[in-house]
């Protein structure tokens, strides 16, 4: 009764997400048919499957210590939370969105209009701040379809790729806010040290997950300017070479930029670089 409480995504795209980085974490639990419940091998920790949207507040109620779901969630739900890590993943913006044929040029425009959303407590603090009275109409679900089904003439809907307003025929008109899948932590820090150690397993994986480990050689004369392309997470090893010329370096770099940083270095000098992909860490 007494272990810590985990609440993990049960359904929808961050289900997998969350699951899958809590493993890598050596949270080793499996989820058997739809069971709301799971036990954590080796460790004094329950998981509990619960919808997204509920995470926030049933983690500011205290039924889970720890919960994997969307800044955004948060955000709607208007409880208060310790957002302990974000977790990289699932990354989107909350949109005004409007038919891409349509005359709206800026959100004051909406004055009157009707605006669809299942975000109705972020849309209504962005009306109130940007001084635009609208009706809002909240739904659950499905929210792309409401301006053809007559119902609003903008929605406020999460935008990640755009696929989805492309299909629909639907432009951004102004961007609300940006979101991430995120842990959060009911703020009495119940088991606290334990659950720091799972903030810290996490941040392990989520580190390696964003950068993979550089090795080049450089000769010396260079080594500043090298330092300037790959300045590290803290800050790059150097390690002499039999030829005193020369030098080795390893460095984490993100992994977006992998490519670029190797022809850059490559440009200057460098030789036998190297990209290794790491899947945890402690730095
Ligand atoms: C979200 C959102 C959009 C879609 C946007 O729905 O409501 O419909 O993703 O993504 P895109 O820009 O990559 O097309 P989600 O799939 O999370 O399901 P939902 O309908 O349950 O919100």
């Amino acid at each position: 009764m007494n272990n810590l409480r985990i609440g993990v995504p049960s359904k929808g795209r961050l289900a997998d997400l969350a699951a899958e980085l809590l493993n890598q974490a050596g949270l080793d639990f499996r989820r058997q048919d739809r069971s709301l419940f799971a036990r954590v091998r080796d460790m004094p920790i329950d998981i509990t499957f619960l919808r997204p949207d509920d995470m926030p507040v049933l983690c500011a109620e205290g039924a889970i210590d720890l919960g994997v779901t969307g800044s955004d969630l948060v955000a709607e739900s208007g409880v208060s939370l310790d957002e302990r890590l974000r977790l990289g993943v699932g990354k989107c913006r909350l949109a005004i969105c409007v038919p891409e044929d349509s005359d709206f040029q800026k959100p004051a425009e909406l004055r009157g209009c009707r605006l669809a959303t299942s975000f109705p407590r972020v849309t209504e603090e962005y009306l109130r701040s940007h001084g635009v009275e609208a009706h809002l109409v909240p739904i659950t679900g499905s929210v792309e379809v409401m301006i053809a089904l007559g119902v609003a003439e903008a929605i406020v809907d999460l935008v990640e790729t755009g696929s989805t307003l492309a299909a629909n025929r639907l432009r951004v008109l102004d961007e609300i806010g940006r979101y991430e899948t995120v842990l959060i932590q009911n703020p009495d820090r119940r088991q606290s040290e334990l659950a720091d150690r799972v903030v810290r397993r996490l941040e392990g994986v989520v580190i390696a997950r964003s950068y993979s480990l550089l090795e080049y050689n450089i000769p010396r004369a260079k080594l500043a300017e090298a330092e300037k392309i790959t300045p590290g997470f803290n800050s790059p090893t150097v390690n002499p070479l039999e030829d005193p010329e020369w030098c080795a370096i390893r460095v984490m770099v993100r992994r977006g930029e992998v490519i670029e940083v190797m022809e850059r270095l490559e440009t200057l000098g460098a030789s036998a670089i190297l990209e290794t992909r790491i899947t945890n860490c402690r730095l």
